[in-house]
């Protein structure tokens, strides 16, 4: 029924709009497999789209078009040419969850002149891939800047449905994610993951009358990709099916000042079948341009410690103090157990001037001058000596202005003192007390910092960012950001820190956008400073995250001295590895539990990560993801029986059984538990 009336509109648009009476317009791509359709309508509303997969709607009538300045609405052309093409690729990722790649979609761009305005020329490109659909807006050379107020893109689905979402109101990224109505989504952030679970026919959404044979259960991520010199999307839930797309401004008003050629960022959509789906789409990926650094060899996933989570639990200063944290010998501590472990980095904060008073008001950060009881030198020639290699920190404050000034000057700085790897920090809510992280103006900046660290062969860990699109392709210095609710919330936030369930719903909603450094690793759950806080897990869903959570950069928070009481599990934090060969999620539901599965890029090793909320729960994985007729050490970290994330934190069991790909593991998980396992092939 549903199809039938597309078609007719369709037909009945393209005798009325099209500029070419030559020109035959499909009006339709497919993804490679047949089954996912994206079907532009040209009417006399203006320009819409639909989506569907196996016949089943998934986007309805969903408008497209922009707002410029002076009100000129840029929603109805014509149209001038339409070009179909292919591509089916296998690249090799720098570092990632998986070695290869599969880019494989068909193209339509639908080259269009806006009817009316100044007749602005506008081609919609649009690729499906077998897991999802992407488009984006290009505009072609035409001697004018523009002047972009807002997107009229919308998605709006063919059935009302519950979606994840973070609300817009922390600049940081660092809220929870909850699940509401679309009509609820006041204004939140990308991603934004729809569930979709059916039991029957459901009324159309959108078409009184009709009801419609509803899709199978189905997994929707909305997200974007390719975000290098625009504002951040943002969707608006208008009803209970539509989200239109909103753009942070400049304070001035303004989206996006844009010269021509340009083109926006992908605005995409993931369609799965199971949440797994969702973490092992990697179209984000494929939607961003190839590594632009030649050799990349330097771009090194790793594991580090730091002189960090006494700070943040108060016991050490940032600023210069008898507690400073980022004294010579405390950081020789680092080191040496840093070396004796095996663990690469060594990260340092509080070690430059600035950090004094309420610091994120110093627009003044000196980021080549360390405090006098910090001697680098002294530091890096320790590490050197010991085979491990310091992280820095530049702490911005979000004053990029300053930061910018000193760029060059701040990672020559490191790298003269052999240090390759940086964490930057924007803790401020606007930057140069103007302009928002996710506007055109902080994207503008970030994406400077990575080319000027690339240029430097610096690594990138950067914190309070703009939300990740997948640019760590193009510049795989990016290693990890944050914008995600960080175990540092467990360490002092008045709600007492993220609740088990947070960790099990990040994999699904912000890890969709790339790597985390969330920063887990607790064996000590003492909070004497701010006893109001805690880490909401168990001992051994800490060691399950490092296979959960993925980063290339994955941080060992605790201090030496609680990994050293805990020697047998800290075995598993030195195993686990940061690059991955494979990724395969088995099992999951959303908010409740996950079992996450990757196999090592060095090796034949396999890790499994199981976590739950706050329920207990038994799980029945089965082993097929192993190499058939091997046999494999499972080296088991689990809870004990006695384990509970609020009363017996630290309470597991390390265990080691013979497995094969045929057999089935039963786990059991505490509630707020986990269990870690290292398969080793025999
Ligand atoms: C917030 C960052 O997320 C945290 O990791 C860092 O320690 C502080 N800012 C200070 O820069």
């Amino acid at each position: 029924m549903k199809k039938l009336l597309i078609l007719t509109l369709a037909a009945g648009a393209a005798l009325t709009s099209c500029v070419n009476p030559n020109q035959q317009f499909a009006n339709e791509v497919k993804s490679p497999n047949g089954k996912i359709s994206f079907i532009c309508e040209f009417t006399s509303d203006g320009l819409f789209y639909n989506v569907q997969d196996e016949g089943d709607g998934i986007v309805y009538n969903s408008r497209l078009g922009f707002v410029l300045a002076d009100n000129d609405t840029v929603a109805y052309f014509d149209r001038i040419k339409e070009v179909h093409s292919s591509h089916d690729e296998t690249w090799e990722t720098a570092w990632g969850e998986s070695r290869e790649v599969r880019d494989n979609y068909n193209q339509m761009i639908v080259e269009m002149r806006q009817k009316g305005g100044d007749g602005l020329l506008v081609n919609l490109e649009v690729r499906v891939f077998d897991d999802g659909f992407a488009y984006r807006y290009v505009f072609p050379s035409q001697g004018d800047s523009l002047v972009i107020m807002d997107e009229l893109t919308e998605f709006k689905l063919d059935w009302p449905a519950e979606a994840w979402a973070m609300n817009n109101h922390d600049v940081y990224y660092e809220d929870y994610y909850r699940r509401k109505a679309i009509e609820e989504l006041d204004t939140v952030h990308t991603p934004v993951t729809v569930e979709a679970i059916w039991h029957d026919h459901v009324p159309h959404a959108n078409v009184p009358d009709v009801k419609i044979k509803a899709p199978s259960d189905k997994y929707l991520a909305i997200h974007e990709a390719n975000l290098t010199d625009y504002p951040k999307m943002q969707l608006i839930g208008t009803d209970s099916v539509t989200m239109k797309v909103r753009l942070v401004p400049w304070s001035d008003g303004v989206a996006a000042y844009v010269v021509t050629p340009f083109a926006t960022p992908w605005r995409t959509m993931i369609i799965g079948d199971t949440p797994g789906d969702l973490v092992t789409s990697y179209m984000m990926l494929n939607l961003n341009e190839p590594c632009a650094i030649e050799d990349a060899s330097w771009c090194k996933p790793m594991k580090y410690i730091g002189v960090w989570w006494e700070m943040h639990l108060g016991n050490g200063t940032w600023y210069a103090s008898p507690t400073h944290g980022a004294n010579t010998a405390h950081v020789k501590e680092y080191i040496d157990f840093a070396a004796e472990h095996g663990i690469p980095g060594v990260l340092v904060e509080g070690w430059n001037v600035g950090w004094e008073g309420d610091w994120p008001k110093n627009d003044h950060f000196d980021f080549t001058k360390p405090y006098p009881d910090f001697d680098i030198k002294e530091i890096t020639d320790y590490a050197a000596e010991k085979g491990v290699t310091l992280i820095g920190h530049h702490e911005t404050a979000a004053w990029t202005k300053n930061y910018e000034n000193q760029l060059d000057t701040a990672f020559k700085f490191y790298t003269d003192h052999g240090v390759h790897n940086v964490k930057t920090g924007y803790v401020n809510l606007l930057m140069d007390g103007k302009e928002d992280h996710s506007s055109q103006y902080g994207v503008r900046h970030y994406r400077k910092v990575i080319e000027t660290a690339a240029a430097n062969h610096v690594n990138i860990d950067n914190h309070e960012p703009v939300m990740p699109t997948g640019l760590q392709r193009t510049w795989p210095n990016l290693m990890t950001q944050e914008g995600v609710r960080g175990q540092e919330h467990c360490a002092w936030d008045p709600d007492g820190g993220n609740p088990p369930e947070h960790t099990v719903l990040m994999p699904f909603t912000r890890g969709l956008a790339g790597p985390m450094d969330y920063t887990f690793g607790t064996f000590n759950y003492d909070n004497p400073v701010y006893p109001f806080a805690r880490v909401r897990t168990t001992l051994a869903k800490e060691l399950a995250l490092y296979v959960i959570i993925y980063s290339p950069m994955q941080m060992a928070s605790d201090t030496p001295a609680n990994y050293a009481a805990h020697p047998d599990a800290f075995q598993f934090i030195k195993d686990v590895p940061v690059d991955w060969e494979k990724t395969l999620v088995p099992d999951a539901v959303i908010g409740d539990y996950v079992v996450t599965v990757r196999q090592d890029r060095n090796s034949s090793d396999w890790y499994l990560g199981a976590a739950t909320d706050e329920d207990a729960r038994e799980l029945d994985v089965k082993l097929d993801f192993l190499e058939p007729d091997a046999e494999y050490t499972a080296q088991i970290y689990a809870d004990a029986p006695d384990a509970d994330w609020e009363k017996n934190p630290t309470a597991y069991t390390v265990s080691e059984q013979t497995v094969k790909s045929t057999d089935t593991l039963p786990l059991k998980l505490a509630a707020g538990g986990g269990t870690a396992i290292r398969f080793i092939k025999k």
